[in-house]
C-alpha cells in the first residue's frame, strides 16, 4: 500500500508522507523547457505523453509519495465547451458563457473532449516510478469552478459586481458542473486515480452565511459520491475560517490547511488526518529557516495522522535544491 493510503486507512502517525501542490510545474527547469515548445497550455494538458512526463519530472528529482496529474481545475469548463485560455502574467481568461449549449451536452462529447487527461492519469499510475505512491486526481469544487465561469478571469481582489445577479443562472451552472464533475471524477478514478484533492480556492471570498448553498452542499455532494467509488479525498478550501465546522459538516478523508491558519488550532479541534499549511514563501529564504519551519508543523502534527504539503502551491520562484532539501528533510525527521 502507498504511505499515504495507509494514511489515510489506517490513520497511521509514525509516517509523513510528502507531495506538494503544484510539484509539477514552473520552478523546475525540465518543465519550462517543455512549456517553451507548448505555448498553448490547454493543448499540452491534452497531451497525454507530455502530461505524462511533467507529472512524473517531480518524482524523478525528489523521493515525493505521490503523483499529480499535470492537469488544470479549468479542463472542467473547457471540456463544457467554455473558452479557456492563459495569458502570460495574467492567468486563465474564459469566455462567454452559454448556458443554453452546455446544458444540451452529453457525456459522450465531454469525455471524448477531455480523454487525453484520463490517458495521462493511466500512463501515471501504471509507470513503475509511481508503483508504491499514490497517483491523485484532482478537481476544482464547484464554487470555485464557478468564480472562473461566471466571473471569467481570476478574482485576484474581488468578484465582478454584478456575480450574483442571475441567481436562476447560478442554479444552473452549479448543477452542471456538478453533473460533470461526478463524471470527471469517476473516470480518473477508473483510469488508476487512488485518491482525489478537491480545490476550493476561493471559498475566502464568501460571507459565512453563503457557504451552505455555494460550499457546504455541493462539496460534500461531491465527497460522497467520491467515496462510493472507493476512493478517499482530500478537501483544500483554501482561506475558509472555520476549517473545524467545514470538517463536521464536509467530512473529507483528509482536510488540506492554507497557511493562515494556526496549525496547534487545527490540530486541537480536527481528528481527521491533516496536510499541508506550510507557507510556500518559506521556500524563498534560506535553508535554516525553511528547517525550522517544516519542523513546525511536524511537531504539531507529530502524534497525528499528517500528510506533509504546503499551504499553497509552489511558488514558480522556488529553488529546486530548497525543494529537495526540504523533502528530504521532511523524510528524515
Ligand atoms: O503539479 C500540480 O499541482 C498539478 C497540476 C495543477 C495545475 N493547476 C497546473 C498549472 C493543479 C493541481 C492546478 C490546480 C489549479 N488551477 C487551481 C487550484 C489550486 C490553486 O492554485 O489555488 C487553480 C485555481 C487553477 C487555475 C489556474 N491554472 C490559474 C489561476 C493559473 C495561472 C496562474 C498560476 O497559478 O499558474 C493556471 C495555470 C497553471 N496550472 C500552470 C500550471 C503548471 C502554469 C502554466 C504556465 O504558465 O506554465
Amino acid at each position: 500500500m502507498s504511505p499515504i493510503r495507509d494514511l489515510i486507512t489506517n490513520k497511521t502517525s509514525n509516517i509523513n508522507p510528502i507531495w506538494i501542490m503544484r510539484q509539477a510545474g514552473r520552478y523546475l527547469p525540465e518543465f519550462r523547457e517543455i512549456r517553451k515548445e507548448n505555448t498553448d497550455f490547454i493543448k499540452l494538458c491534452l497531451n497525454p505523453e507530455l502530461s505524462k512526463e511533467i507529472t512524473l519530472q517531480p518524482l524523478k528529482r525528489f523521493e515525493l509519495d505521490a503523483a499529480i496529474i499535470f492537469s488544470d481545475i479549468l479542463m472542467l469548463p473547457y471540456g463544457l465547451n467554455q473558452k479557456v485560455e492563459f495569458k502570460k502574467n495574467f492567468g486563465p481568461i474564459l469566455g462567454d458563457l452559454k448556458l443554453n449549449e452546455i446544458l444540451r451536452l452529453e457525456e459522450d462529447d465531454f469525455v471524448k473532449k477531455i480523454n487525453p487527461v484520463y490517458k495521462a492519469i493511466k500512463m501515471v499510475s501504471e509507470n513503475d516510478i509511481t508503483k508504491y505512491k499514490s497517483t491523485i486526481g484532482f478537481v476544482g469544487a464547484p464554487w470555485t469552478l464557478l468564480v472562473y465561469m461566471i466571473n471569467r478571469k481570476s478574482p485576484k481582489i474581488k468578484l465582478v459586481d454584478d456575480f450574483f445577479k442571475d441567481k436562476n443562472l447560478i442554479k444552473e451552472i452549479l448543477l452542471v458542473i456538478e453533473k460533470f464533475l461526478k463524471i470527471h471524477i469517476k473516470n480518473q478514478i477508473n483510469n488508476g486515480a487512488e485518491v482525489i484533492q478537491i480545490f476550493d480556492s476561493w471559498v475566502g471570498l464568501l460571507d459565512n452565511k453563503d457557504l451552505p448553498y455555494y460550499v457546504f452542499e455541493p462539496t460534500s455532494n461531491l465527497v460522497h459520491f467520491t467515496r462510493s467509488l472507493n476512493t478517499p479525498v482530500i478537501c483544500f478550501p483554501r482561506g475558509i475560517k472555520d476549517y473545524k465546522k467545514y470538517c463536521d459538516i464536509i467530512n473529507p478523508d483528509v482536510i488540506s490547511i492554507d497557511y493562515e491558519v494556526d496549525p496547534s488550532l487545527i490540530k486541537k479541534e480536527i481528528q481527521i488526518p491533516v496536510q499541508g499549511g506550510m507557507d510556500p514563501k518559506i521556500l524563498l529564504t534560506d535553508k535554516e529557516n525553511l528547517k525550522r519551519e517544516a519542523k513546525k508543523y511536524l511537531d504539531i502534527f507529530k502524534d497525528h495522522p499528517y500528510i506533509f504539503n504546503l499551504g499553497h502551491g509552489v511558488l514558480p520562484e522556488t529553488d529546486p535544491n530548497m525543494m529537495d532539501y526540504l523533502v528530504k528533510m521532511v523524510k528524515d525527521y
